[in-house]
């Protein structure tokens, strides 16, 4: 994947020729449906469904321009949601065991398939029948590809990082650690999901045990449903995804336990006030920057603050002091806002890659919820010029990610 890097890195030029009139009444459609005969759940219908309700949402819903306007508890690079979810589950008590897929739009678990000796196990190399639930995260590139042309690749591994987060998320302590499912044929899996070339897995996670049971195939694959009214891609996009490998991660993901209050709030922060963060969130961030999950690290813009110089910040370390708010905005292609942020999070990684952009994901999707739970704002930023922003970090290491953290103007 590292030529992806190299080719879809943002360029003034590029910027200029890529923004340009969008026709929002051909934007695809959000959401995938399933046909209305398939049994369903309804959102709030059964407790045991509550971790999955949490995980994908719709959190506000408004009119623009005569539109719906969706907004979810995950964020996404413009608001396209290039992302489904699916989830097995398996041995819980009150639910049918079956194979599911999460309708956010209509707040219903849609029973795709029943399951009972057989299963998604075998497909995704587990012997034994697997006891809770298997959370399977696809990306539907055209949602993205519409709008942004090549550069979602990489929106689509971030918002799919998003989603994992939005998993490990949970209000409910039910003790289980998620497990990242990575030891299967990727392709094969997509097919008996029932996927066409409009629809990727990206993650497999799971948070249960493995039984003592033998669990066999499934005897075919999942109905197939297109997950965009329709479909214009050239088809580059597609090739890419299907040559990528699932996410896995060195360590499991952590599961970070806040308020459902918090989960609900979640948003970008869009305006934010020329102030200094307060000195316990300031520090209380910085000190997360030291630990982001693996492969990724962290610079710091440090654009305000109470406590330490203005300045690019590495590991704790000041590497050049200085006033970068304007060039902050500058190399986050011309995003004013962010002038005002009091720290501008940089995540960088060895290597390019899916897994890496899905950790980044992952980690940006705790920062927005720590900051919601602190009163205080974040956005993920997926725009930015690559090789400026390099050369002002003096790295050679690919730029994952960028968030801007700050007070929000009341
Ligand atoms: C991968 C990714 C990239 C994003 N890039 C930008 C960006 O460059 N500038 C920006 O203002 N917001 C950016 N956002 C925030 C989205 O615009 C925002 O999530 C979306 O509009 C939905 O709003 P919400 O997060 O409040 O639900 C990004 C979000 C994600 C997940």
């Amino acid at each position: 994947m590292d030529n992806t890097y190299s080719d879809t890195v943002l360029t003034p030029m590029r910027v200029a020729r890529t923004t340009g009139y969008i026709d929002w009444s051909s934007q695809p459609s959000l959401f995938k449906q399933y046909p209305h005969f398939l049994f369903r759940y309804a959102y709030g219908s059964n407790e045991a469904l509550k971790r999955v309700e949490l995980a994908r949402f719709i959190s506000s819903r408004s009119t623009v321009g005569s539109k719906p306007y969706y907004r979810m508890n995950v964020p996404s690079a413009g608001n396209l949601h290039p992302t489904e979810l699916y989830v097995q589950i398996r041995g819980v008590k009150g639910v049918l065991s079956g194979i599911y897929h999460v309708d956010a739009l209509h707040e219903e678990l849609v029973l795709v398939r029943e399951i009972e000796g057989d299963g998604l196990e075998p497909a995704l190399g587990l012997g034994k029948k697997f006891n809770g639930m298997i959370f399977v995260v696809s990306c539907v590139p055209y949602r993205s590809e519409w709008k942004y042309g090549d550069r979602v690749v990489r929106y689509c591994y971030m918002d799919a990082g998003h989603q994992v987060g939005g998993l490990c998320t949970s209000a409910i302590a039910d003790g289980h650690t998620p497990t990242i499912l990575s030891q299967f044929d990727r392709a094969s899996f997509d097919s008996q999901m029932g996927f066409g070339d409009e629809e990727y897995s990206t993650a497999v996670i799971a948070f249960g045990k493995e039984s003592e049971k033998g669990v066999e195939a499934m005897c075919s694959a999942l109905m197939r449903v297109a997950p965009t009214d329709y479909c214009d891609t050239s088809g580059v996009i597609p090739a890419q995804l299907a040559g990528e490998a699932i996410f896995s991660a060195a360590d499991a993901p952590t599961l970070f336990t806040v308020d459902e209050d918090v989960i609900r709030k979640r948003r970008s922060a869009r305006n934010f006030a020329p102030e200094t963060l307060p000195t316990p969130h300031f520090e209380h961030f910085m000190h997360s920057l030291l630990q982001p999950p693996n492969p990724l690290s962290c610079f710091a813009i440090v654009l305000k603050s109470e406590t330490v110089a203005r300045g690019l910040y590495r590991d704790d370390r000041l590497l050049k002091e200085g006033d970068f708010a304007e060039i902050s905005a500058a190399l986050l292609v011309d995003q004013r806002f962010v002038k005002d942020a009091a720290v501008i999070i940089v995540m960088t990684a060895e290597r390019y890659g899916s897994s890496a952009l899905m950790s980044a994901g992952l980690f940006a999707q705790q920062l927005y919820l720590d900051a919601t739970s602190r009163g205080v704002g974040f956005t993920g930023i997926g725009a930015f010029y690559d090789r400026k922003l390099q050369r002002f970090l003096e790295t050679e290491m690919p730029i994952i990610y960028v968030g801007a953290l700050g007070v929000e103007r009341k």
